[in-house]
């Protein structure tokens, strides 16, 4: 399988009053067409702002101060070289929007606080529908995809929920809501950062699971970004450690757990031990 996107020599720096916090030091990371790239690390290692990194959502006083991102899909708005892949570091704030959210897309720990809650459920995905159609769509047709979008997240009901409010809803079910927000544009990459962190474990699988079948049906890759190597060991085919800004270890996840190279892979891998 080919490369998606090539993270070359990524630096990213917080300017904090006078000093100055290195987030993120020289990372290298390749994202593979549709496999389930797991990016592991203690919490603070840099895992977020790398993710949030890659679509220029950085929070203001975050400077990128070096590296490559090379995309290897063709880019709409760019001028037509087929298939030549793109340093997305380097391309115009529009054209990053263009990708956000369309090629590239997230979900994140939150699905409550991701949602607007003065908004029924059905007005926010008809709206994430609508955001990337360059054509008009009819309403019974918008209808019609929002209740689809539903029932491939697996939620059942769908009139009663296109009709509720975030909050009438459970953590999961607005999660599954968030997913299908998220992949209605069908991306290439869905960055999926601690999605099942705030949710009990058992339905935290079910959504991994969800997610696994759906990246089969619709083919796209996942960076999963996670704490959590019990998850890892289940749904990754390749890890990346990330440990003080850096990435220490970067392999097929069953030679990562069968022999651990960097002495921190060792004790993320005893701490689950553990428990
Ligand atoms: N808004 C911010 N302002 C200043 N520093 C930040 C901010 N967000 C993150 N950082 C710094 O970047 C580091 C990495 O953060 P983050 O990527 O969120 O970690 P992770 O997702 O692995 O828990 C933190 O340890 C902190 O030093
Ligand atoms: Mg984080």
């Amino acid at each position: 399988m080919g490369n998606l996107l090539e993270i070359r020599d990524l630096s990213i720096q917080f300017q904090h009053h006078h000093s100055i916090v290195r987030a993120v030091e020289q990372v290298h990371l390749d994202i593979k067409e549709n496999e389930i790239l797991a990016l592991a690390g203690e919490s603070g290692s840099g895992k977020t702002i790398t993710a949030l990194s890659i679509t220029r959502l950085l929070p203001p006083n975050a400077k990128i101060v070096s590296g490559k991102m090379i995309f290897s899909r063709p880019i709409i708005g760019m001028p037509a070289l087929s298939g030549q892949a793109r340093d997305l570091l380097t391309l115009k704030p529009q054209i990053i929007e263009s990708i956000r959210g369309k090629e590239i897309s997230y979900i994140f720990q939150e699905a409550t606080a991701s949602l607007n809650p003065v908004l029924t459920i059905g007005k926010q995905i008809q709206e994430s529908i609508l955001l990337h159609q360059r054509v008009r769509v009819k309403k019974n047709e918008l209808l019609n995809a929002a209740v689809d979008l539903l029932k491939l997240v697996k939620l059942p009901h769908a009139e009663h929920i296109l009709r509720s409010y975030p909050h009438q809803l459970s953590g999961g079910m607005n999660q599954r809501v968030i997913i299908a927000m998220a992949l209605s544009s069908c991306p290439k990459l869905l960055i999926a950062d601690e999605p099942t962190t705030s949710l009990d474990v058992t339905i935290g699988l079910e959504i991994m699971r969800m997610l696994l079948e759906l990246k089969a049906k619709m083919k796209f890759s996942i960076l999963f970004i996670t704490h959590n190597l019990a998850l890892v060991q289940e749904f990754a085919q390749r890890v990346a450690i990330m440990f003080r800004g850096r990435i220490v270890e970067q392999a097929d996840t069953k030679q990562i757990f069968s022999s651990p190279f960097h002495p921190h892979t060792r004790d993320l891998i005893q701490s689950i031990i553990r428990l």
